[in-house]
């Protein structure tokens, strides 16, 4: 499947991209467990997930997922407690977390309320030790698009794109922005599943020079091709803009 190019699933509006979304964790939840007997999921942050997770944790979705069995990691996190508006630790937390029985001990948080080095450090530092040696193959990695073409906190045209051997880096940032820490690319790309979602025509045109231009430009979210893995991207109509899709079709690069 490596080497194909996403496999792109266009939907009418976000309720349908988040249900989708809900449904295709689900289905590959199940299927992992049943094979592997645990299930390692990175989440994001960002806005376009809040209501993916609150669906994971209502009926029937979250009857439907083994939660002792998964282990929750993130993709990112700003530099702020955990308890902060920004902190997306918090963000699944509240929307997630609080309405499933995933063990504590399942949940990987990166700590914000560290400098960025040291969380980075900690961070990978769990990663090696719930994963052994060798680069993390997570079974899916949630991850959503900036306009600027970043995912995860993977800036366009920065250093960290050039990472081979960190799990995890301190993204430094001037005030008023946000520090943040983030998994790298080889990370990324040896994951088993990669899900994108992006809902909302601010997103259009991005993905338009992600998907059909070939990332000429290198745009961070276009560099994550899983070398044994699929990446699919769940999307609304607006957000599909000029990539031709009809409901649910489902387009390839
Ligand atoms: C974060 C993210 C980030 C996000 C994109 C899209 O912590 O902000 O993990 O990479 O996914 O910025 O954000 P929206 O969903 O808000 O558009």
């Amino acid at each position: 499947m490596s080497g194909s190019g996403p496999e792109i699933r266009v939907f009418p509006d976000s309720g349908s991209v988040s249900r989708a979304a809900a449904g295709f964790i689900v289905s590959l939840a199940e299927r992992t467990i049943a094979s592997r007997n645990r299930f390692t999921f990175a989440l994001s942050g960002g806005s376009t997930p809040k209501e993916l997770y609150g669906l994971l944790a209502s009926s029937p979705y979250r009857e439907e997922i083994a939660w002792h069995a998964v282990h929750l990691f993130w993709a990112d996190e700003r530099c702020v407690p955990p308890d902060h508006p920004e902190s997306n630790y918090k963000m699944a937390r509240e929307t997630l977390l609080s309405g499933v029985p995933v063990p504590d001990r399942n949940i990987h948080r990166i700590r914000g309320e560290e400098d960025p080095c040291t969380a980075a450090r900690e961070y990978e530092n769990d990663l090696r030790t719930f994963f052994g040696s060798g680069l993390p193959a997570f079974d899916l990695v949630l991850l959503g698009a900036g306009e600027d073409g970043h995912t995860a906190s993977l800036f366009p045209a920065s250093a960290s794109l050039l990472e081979k051997k960190r799990l995890a880096l301190p993204i430094s940032a001037d005030p008023p922005k946000l520090s943040r820490v983030t998994i790298t690319l080889p990370v990324l790309n040896n994951a088993h599943e990669v899900l994108f979602l992006a809902i909302g025509r601010r997103k259009a045109g991005i993905l338009h020079e992600i998907m059909e231009d070939g990332n000429p430009k290198g745009y961070p979210a276009g560099l994550v091709q899983p070398v044994h893995g699929v990446v699919t991207w769940i999307i609304d109509h607006q957000a599909a803009g000029a990539l031709a899709g009809t409901e649910g079709k489902k387009l390839r690069r």
